[in-house]
Protein backbone atom coordinates (compact mmCIF):
# COMPACT_ATOMS: atom_id res chain seq x y z
CA UNK A 1 0.00 0.00 0.00
CA UNK A 2 1.15 3.42 -0.30
CA UNK A 3 0.79 6.79 1.90
CA UNK A 4 0.70 10.08 2.00
CA UNK A 5 2.43 12.51 4.26
CA UNK A 6 1.87 16.01 3.92
CA UNK A 7 4.00 18.59 5.44
CA UNK A 8 2.14 21.93 5.46
CA UNK A 9 5.42 24.29 6.27
CA UNK A 10 5.38 28.08 6.43
CA UNK A 11 7.01 28.31 3.21
CA UNK A 12 5.49 25.68 1.16
CA UNK A 13 3.76 22.52 1.48
CA UNK A 14 5.48 19.23 0.75
CA UNK A 15 4.33 16.45 -0.12
CA UNK A 16 5.28 13.05 0.65
CA UNK A 17 4.51 9.46 -0.50
CA UNK A 18 5.73 6.26 0.77
CA UNK A 19 5.35 2.63 0.02
CA UNK A 20 4.79 0.20 3.27
CA UNK A 21 8.39 -0.47 3.65
CA UNK A 22 9.13 2.98 4.24
CA UNK A 23 11.09 3.53 0.65
CA UNK A 24 9.88 7.62 -0.64
CA UNK A 25 8.52 7.00 -3.80
CA UNK A 26 7.99 10.47 -4.67
CA UNK A 27 8.31 13.87 -3.33
CA UNK A 28 6.45 17.29 -4.74
CA UNK A 29 6.41 21.09 -3.11
CA UNK A 30 4.32 23.67 -3.37
CA UNK A 31 5.40 26.84 -2.28
CA UNK A 32 2.63 29.81 -1.06
CA UNK A 33 2.87 33.41 0.00
CA UNK A 34 3.45 34.43 3.44
CA UNK A 35 2.20 37.98 4.64
CA UNK A 36 3.92 40.06 6.80
CA UNK A 37 0.95 43.11 7.37
CA UNK A 38 2.43 44.88 10.00
CA UNK A 39 6.26 44.45 11.80
CA UNK A 40 6.10 41.00 13.67
CA UNK A 41 2.73 40.22 12.33
CA UNK A 42 3.09 37.05 10.08
CA UNK A 43 -0.36 35.74 8.56
CA UNK A 44 -1.34 32.85 5.43
CA UNK A 45 -4.64 31.98 3.94
CA UNK A 46 -5.67 28.85 4.85
CA UNK A 47 -7.53 28.36 0.98
CA UNK A 48 -3.71 28.60 -0.25
CA UNK A 49 -2.87 25.60 1.81
CA UNK A 50 -5.92 23.96 0.79
CA UNK A 51 -5.55 24.52 -2.84
CA UNK A 52 -1.76 23.74 -3.04
CA UNK A 53 -2.16 20.35 -1.40
CA UNK A 54 -4.93 19.02 -3.65
CA UNK A 55 -2.84 20.05 -6.52
CA UNK A 56 0.36 18.86 -4.90
CA UNK A 57 -1.52 15.29 -4.02
CA UNK A 58 -2.44 15.32 -7.74
CA UNK A 59 1.27 15.75 -8.86
CA UNK A 60 2.20 13.18 -6.60
CA UNK A 61 0.43 10.60 -7.47
CA UNK A 62 0.54 11.44 -11.09
CA UNK A 63 2.16 8.06 -11.97
CA UNK A 64 1.51 5.54 -8.75
CA UNK A 65 -0.95 3.21 -8.70
CA UNK A 66 -3.56 5.10 -7.30
CA UNK A 67 -5.89 2.49 -5.98
CA UNK A 68 -3.05 1.46 -3.75
CA UNK A 69 -2.96 5.13 -2.05
CA UNK A 70 -4.34 4.11 1.58
CA UNK A 71 -4.20 6.83 4.02
CA UNK A 72 -2.83 10.70 4.03
CA UNK A 73 -2.02 12.27 7.51
CA UNK A 74 -0.34 15.24 8.36
CA UNK A 75 2.92 17.27 10.45
CA UNK A 76 1.39 20.73 10.21
CA UNK A 77 3.17 24.11 10.97
CA UNK A 78 1.81 24.55 14.65
CA UNK A 79 -0.59 27.18 16.84
CA UNK A 80 -1.39 29.20 13.63
CA UNK A 81 -5.43 30.47 14.35
CA UNK A 82 -7.94 29.38 11.90
CA UNK A 83 -11.38 30.42 12.26
CA UNK A 84 -14.00 29.14 10.19
CA UNK A 85 -17.92 30.70 10.18
CA UNK A 86 -21.16 28.87 10.36
CA UNK A 87 -20.78 28.17 6.63
CA UNK A 88 -17.42 27.06 7.03
CA UNK A 89 -15.95 29.84 5.34
CA UNK A 90 -12.01 31.25 6.51
CA UNK A 91 -13.05 34.53 8.45
CA UNK A 92 -9.60 36.21 8.23
CA UNK A 93 -6.13 35.12 7.27
CA UNK A 94 -4.65 32.52 9.30
CA UNK A 95 -2.52 34.20 12.32
CA UNK A 96 0.84 31.99 12.04
CA UNK A 97 3.10 30.51 15.14
CA UNK A 98 5.72 33.36 14.52
CA UNK A 99 3.04 36.25 15.16
CA UNK A 100 4.26 38.84 17.42
CA UNK A 101 1.08 41.22 17.92
CA UNK A 102 -0.34 39.40 21.18
CA UNK A 103 2.36 41.31 23.66
CA UNK A 104 -1.00 42.68 25.32
CA UNK A 105 -2.66 39.78 25.77
CA UNK A 106 0.37 37.40 26.42
CA UNK A 107 1.45 39.63 29.01
CA UNK A 108 -2.46 39.54 30.62
CA UNK A 109 -2.34 35.55 30.30
CA UNK A 110 1.33 35.53 32.14
CA UNK A 111 1.15 38.56 34.89
CA UNK A 112 -2.87 38.46 35.62
CA UNK A 113 -4.13 34.62 35.44
CA UNK A 114 -0.48 33.68 36.25
CA UNK A 115 1.89 31.83 35.20
CA UNK A 116 1.31 28.97 37.67
CA UNK A 117 -2.53 28.82 37.21
CA UNK A 118 -1.82 28.60 33.09
CA UNK A 119 1.10 26.04 34.20
CA UNK A 120 -1.86 23.72 36.29
CA UNK A 121 -4.43 24.57 33.26
CA UNK A 122 -2.07 23.68 30.67
CA UNK A 123 1.39 22.39 31.40
CA UNK A 124 2.64 25.69 29.45
CA UNK A 125 2.75 29.63 29.57
CA UNK A 126 1.62 31.95 27.40
CA UNK A 127 3.96 32.61 24.10
CA UNK A 128 3.24 35.61 21.52
CA UNK A 129 2.48 32.80 19.20
CA UNK A 130 0.43 30.17 20.84
CA UNK A 131 -3.56 29.99 19.81
CA UNK A 132 -4.88 31.37 22.83
CA UNK A 133 -3.31 34.89 23.22
CA UNK A 134 -4.79 35.44 19.27
CA UNK A 135 -8.11 34.43 20.20
CA UNK A 136 -8.03 36.98 23.02
CA UNK A 137 -6.48 39.58 20.34
CA UNK A 138 -8.97 38.99 17.69
CA UNK A 139 -11.63 39.60 20.88
CA UNK A 140 -10.40 42.58 21.70
CA UNK A 141 -9.73 43.94 18.15
CA UNK A 142 -12.04 42.08 15.75
CA UNK A 143 -15.02 41.94 17.76
CA UNK A 144 -17.22 41.75 14.86
CA UNK A 145 -14.70 38.36 13.08
CA UNK A 146 -14.93 36.59 16.70
CA UNK A 147 -18.74 36.65 17.08
CA UNK A 148 -19.06 34.63 13.81
CA UNK A 149 -16.55 32.17 14.77
CA UNK A 150 -18.24 28.83 14.93
CA UNK A 151 -15.04 26.69 14.40
CA UNK A 152 -11.73 27.01 15.78
CA UNK A 153 -8.64 24.93 14.58
CA UNK A 154 -4.98 24.15 13.68
CA UNK A 155 -3.65 24.55 10.00
CA UNK A 156 -3.13 20.75 9.34
CA UNK A 157 -7.23 20.30 10.46
CA UNK A 158 -8.10 22.54 8.24
CA UNK A 159 -6.49 20.34 5.86
CA UNK A 160 -8.40 17.18 7.47
CA UNK A 161 -11.70 18.75 7.68
CA UNK A 162 -11.51 19.91 4.06
CA UNK A 163 -10.80 15.98 3.18
CA UNK A 164 -12.68 14.30 5.25
CA UNK A 165 -15.24 16.33 6.84
CA UNK A 166 -14.29 15.77 10.52
CA UNK A 167 -13.54 18.37 12.47
CA UNK A 168 -10.52 17.07 14.27
CA UNK A 169 -6.97 17.86 15.96
CA UNK A 170 -4.20 15.85 17.42
CA UNK A 171 -2.77 15.74 21.25
CA UNK A 172 0.61 17.24 19.94
CA UNK A 173 -0.80 20.20 17.84
CA UNK A 174 -3.17 21.03 20.14
CA UNK A 175 -0.89 21.41 23.14
CA UNK A 176 0.36 24.23 21.62
CA UNK A 177 -3.35 26.47 21.99
CA UNK A 178 -2.76 26.44 25.47
CA UNK A 179 -6.14 25.62 25.82
CA UNK A 180 -5.56 21.92 26.65
CA UNK A 181 -4.60 20.45 29.53
CA UNK A 182 -1.82 18.20 28.24
CA UNK A 183 -1.15 15.72 31.26
CA UNK A 184 -4.67 14.77 30.96
CA UNK A 185 -5.21 15.38 27.04
CA UNK A 186 -8.19 17.16 27.25
CA UNK A 187 -9.52 20.33 26.82
CA UNK A 188 -9.02 22.74 29.65
CA UNK A 189 -12.40 24.20 30.83
CA UNK A 190 -10.74 27.17 32.82
CA UNK A 191 -8.45 27.95 29.23
CA UNK A 192 -11.86 27.52 27.45
CA UNK A 193 -13.56 30.48 29.99
CA UNK A 194 -10.56 32.59 29.97
CA UNK A 195 -10.84 32.96 26.25
CA UNK A 196 -14.80 33.93 26.08
CA UNK A 197 -14.90 31.04 23.95
CA UNK A 198 -17.14 27.03 23.96
CA UNK A 199 -15.85 23.84 23.47
CA UNK A 200 -18.24 23.20 20.62
CA UNK A 201 -16.29 25.79 19.12
CA UNK A 202 -12.78 23.16 19.12
CA UNK A 203 -12.21 20.29 17.52
CA UNK A 204 -12.31 16.64 18.73
CA UNK A 205 -9.12 15.48 20.23
CA UNK A 206 -7.39 12.43 18.68
CA UNK A 207 -4.08 10.74 19.06
CA UNK A 208 -1.67 11.44 15.70
CA UNK A 209 -1.75 7.58 14.38
CA UNK A 210 -6.59 7.61 14.95
CA UNK A 211 -8.05 7.38 11.80
CA UNK A 212 -10.20 10.36 11.79
CA UNK A 213 -12.57 9.75 8.52
CA UNK A 214 -12.30 9.01 4.82
CA UNK A 215 -11.92 11.34 1.87
CA UNK A 216 -15.01 13.60 1.13
CA UNK A 217 -16.79 11.22 -1.98
CA UNK A 218 -16.34 14.63 -4.12
CA UNK A 219 -12.49 14.59 -3.31
CA UNK A 220 -11.90 11.17 -3.85
CA UNK A 221 -13.36 12.17 -7.69
CA UNK A 222 -11.74 15.26 -7.76
CA UNK A 223 -8.03 13.24 -6.84
CA UNK A 224 -8.94 10.46 -8.44
CA UNK A 225 -8.22 8.15 -5.52
CA UNK A 226 -10.32 5.69 -3.47
CA UNK A 227 -13.61 6.75 -1.49
CA UNK A 228 -11.73 4.47 1.19
CA UNK A 229 -8.67 6.65 1.57
CA UNK A 230 -8.51 6.66 5.26
CA UNK A 231 -7.87 10.38 6.93
CA UNK A 232 -5.09 9.81 9.72
CA UNK A 233 -5.38 13.37 12.42
CA UNK A 234 -1.58 13.69 12.10
CA UNK A 235 0.39 15.89 14.31
CA UNK A 236 2.41 19.00 14.71
CA UNK A 237 5.15 19.64 12.33
CA UNK A 238 8.15 19.30 15.27
CA UNK A 239 5.76 15.71 16.46
CA UNK A 240 5.65 14.41 13.14
CA UNK A 241 9.40 15.24 12.58
CA UNK A 242 10.62 13.55 15.36
CA UNK A 243 8.79 10.67 13.94
CA UNK A 244 10.02 11.17 11.03
CA UNK A 245 13.34 10.78 12.62
CA UNK A 246 12.96 7.91 14.80
CA UNK A 247 12.45 10.56 18.15
CA UNK A 248 10.26 8.21 19.85
CA UNK A 249 9.77 6.89 23.15
CA UNK A 250 12.29 7.96 25.87
CA UNK A 251 14.99 10.56 26.39
CA UNK A 252 15.77 10.56 22.36
CA UNK A 253 16.60 14.41 20.60
CA UNK A 254 15.49 15.86 17.51
CA UNK A 255 16.90 18.77 16.22
CA UNK A 256 14.68 20.54 13.35
CA UNK A 257 16.34 23.31 11.15
CA UNK A 258 13.17 24.65 9.36
CA UNK A 259 11.91 28.31 9.23
CA UNK A 260 11.84 27.72 12.95
CA UNK A 261 14.95 25.84 14.77
CA UNK A 262 13.73 23.50 17.27
CA UNK A 263 15.00 21.37 19.83
CA UNK A 264 12.79 17.78 20.76
CA UNK A 265 13.20 15.92 23.41
CA UNK A 266 10.91 12.81 23.34
CA UNK A 267 9.31 11.26 26.85
CA UNK A 268 7.47 8.17 28.55
CA UNK A 269 6.71 10.60 30.90
CA UNK A 270 4.92 13.55 31.72
CA UNK A 271 7.05 16.21 33.02
CA UNK A 272 6.78 20.44 33.12
CA UNK A 273 10.36 22.60 32.65
CA UNK A 274 9.83 24.34 35.78
CA UNK A 275 10.76 27.99 34.75
CA UNK A 276 8.23 26.93 31.66
CA UNK A 277 11.04 27.95 28.99
CA UNK A 278 10.79 24.29 27.60
CA UNK A 279 7.22 23.68 25.72
CA UNK A 280 5.37 20.72 27.88
CA UNK A 281 3.68 18.92 24.91
CA UNK A 282 1.93 15.41 23.52
CA UNK A 283 3.79 13.74 21.43
CA UNK A 284 2.85 12.12 18.55
CA UNK A 285 3.57 8.62 19.62
CA UNK A 286 0.98 8.44 22.32
CA UNK A 287 3.66 9.41 24.93
CA UNK A 288 5.43 13.50 25.70
CA UNK A 289 7.64 15.81 24.55
CA UNK A 290 9.72 19.04 25.76
CA UNK A 291 10.53 21.34 23.37
CA UNK A 292 12.28 24.64 23.12
CA UNK A 293 11.72 26.61 19.78
CA UNK A 294 13.65 29.36 18.37
CA UNK A 295 11.60 31.90 15.85
CA UNK A 296 13.89 32.47 13.05
CA UNK A 297 16.43 29.43 12.00
CA UNK A 298 16.82 28.58 8.33
CA UNK A 299 14.95 31.73 7.98
CA UNK A 300 17.68 33.75 9.04
CA UNK A 301 20.04 32.03 6.32
CA UNK A 302 17.47 32.69 4.11
CA UNK A 303 17.09 36.15 4.89
CA UNK A 304 21.06 36.41 5.04
CA UNK A 305 21.30 35.10 1.62
CA UNK A 306 18.27 35.94 -0.30
CA UNK A 307 17.09 39.27 0.88
CA UNK A 308 20.88 41.40 1.94
CA UNK A 309 23.57 39.50 -0.05
CA UNK A 310 21.04 38.14 -3.02
CA UNK A 311 22.46 35.37 -3.95
CA UNK A 312 20.29 31.46 -4.54
CA UNK A 313 24.00 29.37 -3.90
CA UNK A 314 23.93 28.63 -0.62
CA UNK A 315 26.67 26.13 -0.65
CA UNK A 316 28.93 28.34 -2.56
CA UNK A 317 28.97 31.08 0.26
CA UNK A 318 29.68 28.53 2.66
CA UNK A 319 32.63 26.87 0.84
CA UNK A 320 35.16 28.99 1.73
CA UNK A 321 34.19 29.07 5.60
CA UNK A 322 36.99 27.43 7.41
CA UNK A 323 37.63 29.44 10.70
CA UNK A 324 35.34 27.53 12.73
CA UNK A 325 35.10 28.66 16.67
CA UNK A 326 37.39 32.09 15.89
CA UNK A 327 35.00 34.08 14.07
CA UNK A 328 34.56 37.79 15.65
CA UNK A 329 31.57 38.33 14.37
CA UNK A 330 28.55 37.41 16.31
CA UNK A 331 24.40 37.49 15.42
CA UNK A 332 21.35 37.19 17.70
CA UNK A 333 18.72 35.28 15.29
CA UNK A 334 15.49 37.48 16.47
CA UNK A 335 14.82 38.25 13.11
CA UNK A 336 10.37 37.43 14.72
CA UNK A 337 11.28 37.96 18.14
CA UNK A 338 12.11 34.99 19.96
CA UNK A 339 9.96 31.74 22.05
CA UNK A 340 12.71 30.04 23.59
CA UNK A 341 13.98 30.57 26.39
CA UNK A 342 13.38 34.29 26.18
CA UNK A 343 9.68 34.84 25.41
CA UNK A 344 10.19 38.62 24.07
CA UNK A 345 8.06 39.29 20.87
CA UNK A 346 10.32 42.71 20.85
CA UNK A 347 14.14 40.87 20.98
CA UNK A 348 15.62 41.56 17.18
CA UNK A 349 18.73 40.32 15.49
CA UNK A 350 21.84 41.79 14.85
CA UNK A 351 25.49 41.87 14.10
CA UNK A 352 28.04 42.34 16.19
CA UNK A 353 31.98 42.54 16.63
CA UNK A 354 32.59 43.54 12.57
CA UNK A 355 35.66 45.30 11.73
CA UNK A 356 37.54 46.82 8.97
CA UNK A 357 38.50 43.11 8.05
CA UNK A 358 35.26 41.33 8.67
CA UNK A 359 34.42 39.54 5.24
CA UNK A 360 31.20 38.64 3.78
CA UNK A 361 32.29 34.75 5.20
CA UNK A 362 32.19 36.05 8.25
CA UNK A 363 29.08 36.85 8.45
CA UNK A 364 27.50 34.00 6.69
CA UNK A 365 29.29 31.89 9.54
CA UNK A 366 28.17 34.17 12.26
CA UNK A 367 24.47 33.35 10.68
CA UNK A 368 24.85 29.95 10.96
CA UNK A 369 26.29 29.75 14.43
CA UNK A 370 23.88 32.23 15.88
CA UNK A 371 21.32 29.86 14.98
CA UNK A 372 23.47 27.05 16.67
CA UNK A 373 24.16 29.53 19.83
CA UNK A 374 20.19 29.82 19.99
CA UNK A 375 19.28 26.51 19.86
CA UNK A 376 22.17 25.81 22.54
CA UNK A 377 20.27 28.01 24.78
CA UNK A 378 17.38 25.57 24.90
CA UNK A 379 19.56 22.74 25.28
CA UNK A 380 21.12 24.57 28.29
CA UNK A 381 17.72 24.73 29.68
CA UNK A 382 17.12 20.78 29.40
CA UNK A 383 20.67 19.98 30.80
CA UNK A 384 19.58 22.40 33.88
CA UNK A 385 16.66 19.89 34.58
CA UNK A 386 19.11 16.95 34.57
CA UNK A 387 18.40 15.47 31.28
CA UNK A 388 21.06 13.91 29.32
CA UNK A 389 21.72 14.55 25.85
CA UNK A 390 24.84 13.16 24.08
CA UNK A 391 23.66 12.58 20.91
CA UNK A 392 20.49 14.22 18.35
CA UNK A 393 18.93 13.06 14.85
CA UNK A 394 18.49 16.21 12.38
CA UNK A 395 15.79 17.14 10.06
CA UNK A 396 14.41 20.36 8.27
CA UNK A 397 16.02 22.08 5.08
CA UNK A 398 19.20 23.68 7.26
CA UNK A 399 20.39 19.86 7.61
CA UNK A 400 20.88 19.96 4.01
CA UNK A 401 23.97 21.56 4.86
CA UNK A 402 27.60 19.49 6.39
CA UNK A 403 28.99 22.84 7.27
CA UNK A 404 25.82 23.90 9.61
CA UNK A 405 25.86 20.08 11.06
CA UNK A 406 29.45 20.36 11.69
CA UNK A 407 29.10 24.05 13.77
CA UNK A 408 25.79 22.58 15.70
CA UNK A 409 27.73 19.25 16.47
CA UNK A 410 30.61 21.77 17.91
CA UNK A 411 28.29 24.31 19.25
CA UNK A 412 25.83 21.95 21.61
CA UNK A 413 28.70 18.84 22.02
CA UNK A 414 26.38 16.59 20.61
CA UNK A 415 26.67 13.58 18.05
CA UNK A 416 24.28 14.64 14.84
CA UNK A 417 22.83 11.54 13.80
CA UNK A 418 22.34 12.27 10.12
CA UNK A 419 18.74 10.43 8.62
CA UNK A 420 18.62 9.12 4.99
CA UNK A 421 16.09 11.96 4.45
CA UNK A 422 15.82 15.02 5.92
CA UNK A 423 12.48 15.26 5.37
CA UNK A 424 11.02 15.20 9.28
CA UNK A 425 7.34 16.09 8.87
CA UNK A 426 6.28 14.88 5.56
CA UNK A 427 8.26 11.41 6.39
CA UNK A 428 6.53 11.13 9.64
CA UNK A 429 3.35 12.16 8.24
CA UNK A 430 3.68 9.14 5.95
CA UNK A 431 4.72 7.00 8.73
CA UNK A 432 1.37 7.91 10.97
CA UNK A 433 -0.85 7.26 8.06
CA UNK A 434 0.70 3.72 7.94
CA UNK A 435 0.09 3.05 11.58
CA UNK A 436 -3.20 4.60 10.89
CA UNK A 437 -4.11 1.90 8.45
CA UNK A 438 -2.54 -0.95 10.29
CA UNK A 439 0.47 -1.54 8.36
CA UNK A 440 2.60 -1.42 12.22
CA UNK A 441 1.34 -1.67 15.35
CA UNK A 442 2.61 1.17 16.70
CA UNK A 443 4.81 4.97 15.49
CA UNK A 444 7.19 3.26 18.05
CA UNK A 445 7.52 -0.36 15.94
CA UNK A 446 7.13 1.65 12.88
CA UNK A 447 9.93 4.08 13.46
CA UNK A 448 12.37 1.87 14.43
CA UNK A 449 12.29 -0.40 11.57
CA UNK A 450 11.46 2.57 8.64
CA UNK A 451 14.28 5.09 10.02
CA UNK A 452 17.83 4.70 9.35
CA UNK A 453 20.84 6.42 10.56
CA UNK A 454 23.45 7.00 7.53
CA UNK A 455 26.21 9.11 8.77
CA UNK A 456 27.27 10.67 12.27
CA UNK A 457 28.64 14.13 12.91
CA UNK A 458 30.94 13.94 16.14
CA UNK A 459 31.66 17.02 17.51
CA UNK A 460 35.72 17.60 17.69
CA UNK A 461 37.06 18.11 21.54
CA UNK A 462 39.18 21.24 20.27
CA UNK A 463 36.57 22.51 18.49
CA UNK A 464 33.73 21.84 21.16
CA UNK A 465 36.53 23.89 23.73
CA UNK A 466 36.46 26.86 21.47
CA UNK A 467 32.83 27.14 20.94
CA UNK A 468 32.14 27.23 24.43
CA UNK A 469 34.45 30.24 24.89
CA UNK A 470 32.14 32.03 21.82
CA UNK A 471 29.01 30.77 23.53
CA UNK A 472 30.45 32.44 26.43
CA UNK A 473 30.01 35.95 24.76
CA UNK A 474 27.00 34.97 22.84
CA UNK A 475 24.83 34.73 26.14
CA UNK A 476 25.79 38.11 27.10
CA UNK A 477 24.84 39.56 24.41
CA UNK A 478 20.96 39.57 24.98
CA UNK A 479 20.66 40.83 28.15
CA UNK A 480 22.72 43.96 27.17
CA UNK A 481 19.93 44.75 24.66
CA UNK A 482 17.08 43.63 25.99
CA UNK A 483 14.16 46.07 26.49
CA UNK A 484 15.29 48.49 23.92
CA UNK A 485 13.08 48.83 21.26
CA UNK A 486 13.74 49.16 17.59
C1 LIG B 1 6.77 25.11 17.40
C2 LIG B 1 6.63 26.19 16.40
C3 LIG B 1 7.23 26.02 15.06
C4 LIG B 1 6.19 25.77 14.01
C5 LIG B 1 6.85 25.78 12.66
O1 LIG B 1 6.29 25.44 18.65
O2 LIG B 1 6.02 27.20 16.63
O3 LIG B 1 8.19 25.03 15.05
O4 LIG B 1 5.51 24.60 14.28
O5 LIG B 1 6.10 25.28 11.67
Amino acid sequence: MLYIGVDLGTSAVKLLLMNANGKIENIVSKEYPLAFPHPGWSEQKPEDWYANAIAGIKELTADCDKSQVAGISFGGQMHGLVVLDEKDNVIRPAILWNDGRTGKETEYLNNTIGKENLSKYTANIAFAGFTAPKILWMKENEPENFARIKKIMLPKDYLAYKLSGTFCSDYSDASGMLLMDVEKKCWSKEMIEICGITKEQLPTLYESYDVVGTLRPDIAKELGLPEEVKIIAGAGDNAAAAVGTGTVGDGRCNISLGTSGTIFISSKNFGVDEHNALHSFAHADGNYHLMGCMLSAASCNKWWMDEIIRTKDYAKEQADITKLGENHVFYLPYLMGERSPHNDPDARAMFVGMSMDTTREDMTQAVLEGVAFGLRDSLEVARSLGIQIDRTKICGGGAKSPLWKKIIANVMNLKVDVIESEEGPGYGGAILAAVGCGEYASVEEAAEELVKVVDTVEPEAELVAKYEEQYQKFVKLYPAVKGMKF
